[in-house]
């Protein structure tokens, strides 16, 4: 089909199967064990109902924002995701291309196809970027590789915290990831592994297993960019994370239900976590200087919303934009964007919301997600 018969996220699903290597398909599809959390991430959002207001002039909506201090065209940014050569020649670059032409912010993965300074090399002057962060066994590895992010201008580290060894995701194991497939990453150190058992596990034995709390404070002394856990799953550790002082923000996610399946899903947590944290530290969100974030299953703009709503700065979208390039290139990113873009403005008319300020919590009903 061409572009413009793309009509929303789920079609870029939908026609990337039919037309893209059966390899990267079930890398990027899969996720872990009987992949419950998978579907539940996008099912939790059908749980959440929408409380619009009337009769306010919603001639001009605007949903742009600010991103850890940094103007983004909408609250949604590029997540992290591994192989992008997988699916397209052009790999991660096909993201960064369209990120720059739309004023979106990309999360550069550790095990990108594309090598780490080739996608800061695409980015447009001034194009905002973070990094995403595996942290090696071998520290000095992972201090170089971070000052390296810093000195190249990228603007937020978001350290995985949810992988200390990745889950198994058997569409993908089933394949038998081969050692000379060229879309395989060199630079992370994952030399002398199995491959046998997917690309999952062929890239990800470098992953250190020990990481914890203590460890925060060494990474602050080593970078002054703002760090940011990715995976965090209940209040107790976004509390921890808070009263450290030394983190900027989380991500509330289960990897794209790729790792601990029956993990809920972050949109879930995102409504316990605001609600300790106010009741505890007296928080209120969406907050400056602590910034909650939620990905997975994020498919609608109406999805990005209700998020907002209920305290999230922005979410991360990730499989959608994979399938877009694997489909079309970065013209298909580019597609995703615009349309989420005027998914946004007929649907904060339809709330009467006309700036994200205005995405306020009573106008979701959230009563049928639990609360812990
Ligand atoms: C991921 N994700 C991920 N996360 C991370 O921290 N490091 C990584 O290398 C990857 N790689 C990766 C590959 C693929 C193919 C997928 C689908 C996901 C997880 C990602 O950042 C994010 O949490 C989820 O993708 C969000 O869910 P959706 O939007 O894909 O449903």
């Amino acid at each position: 089909p061409s572009l413009e018969e793309v009509l929303n996220l789920h079609d870029f699903e939908n026609i990337s199967k039919q037309v893209m290597p059966e390899k990267a398909w079930a890398y990027y599809s899969s996720a872990a064990d009987d992949e419950i959390t998978n579907r539940e991430n996008h099912a939790a959002f059908h749980r959440i109902w929408f409380r619009p207001r009337i009769l306010r002039d919603v001639t001009r909506v605007d949903w742009t924002t600010s991103i850890l201090g940094h103007r983004s065209s909408m609250p949604v940014y590029i997540t992290a995701t591994a192989l992008g050569k997988l699916g397209h020649p052009d790999g991660e670059i096909n993201l960064t291309r369209a990120a720059a032409k739309h004023g979106v912010i990309q999360m550069i993965p550790t095990l990108a196809s594309c090598s780490f300074d080739e996608i800061v090399d695409a980015a447009q002057p001034g194009q905002v970027q973070f990094f995403q962060l595996y942290v090696n066994k071998d520290r000095e590895i992972t201090k170089k590789i971070v000052q390296h992010a810093e000195a190249r201008g990228v603007k937020g580290l978001f350290i995985t915290v949810d992988a200390p060894q990745l889950g198994r995701r058997e569409k993908d194991m089933r394949m038998k990831f081969e050692a000379e497939d060229p879309s395989v990453v060199s630079a992370s150190g994952s030399d002398g592994v199995d491959r046998s058992q997917g690309a999952a596990r062929a890239i990800s034995s470098f992953i250190d297993t020990a990481l914890q709390w203590d460890d925060l404070k060494w990474f602050k002394s080593i970078t002054k960019m703002p760090l940011i856990l990715k995976g965090v799953q209940c209040w107790e550790d976004a509390l921890e994370a808070y009263d450290s002082g030394l983190v900027a923000g989380l991500v509330l996610s289960n990897h794209g239900g790729r790792q601990l399946d029956f993990a809920r899903s972050g949109i879930e947590v995102l409504v316990e976590v605001v609600a300790h944290l106010k009741e505890k530290r007296g928080l209120t969100f969406p907050n400056e200087k602590f910034q909650l974030f939620v990905d997975g299953g994020v498919r609608r703009a109406t999805d990005v919303l209700k998020a907002v709503a209920l305290g999230a700065t922005a979410v991360g979208i990730g499989r959608p934009f994979l399938y877009a390039f694997s489909a079309y290139g970065s013209e298909g990113v580019e597609r995703a964007i615009q349309l989420l873009n005027a998914e946004f403005e007929m649907n904060m008319r339809l709330l009467g919301a006309r700036t994200l300020k205005e995405v306020v919590p009573e106008m979701v009903d959230a009563s049928n997600l639990s609360t812990h």
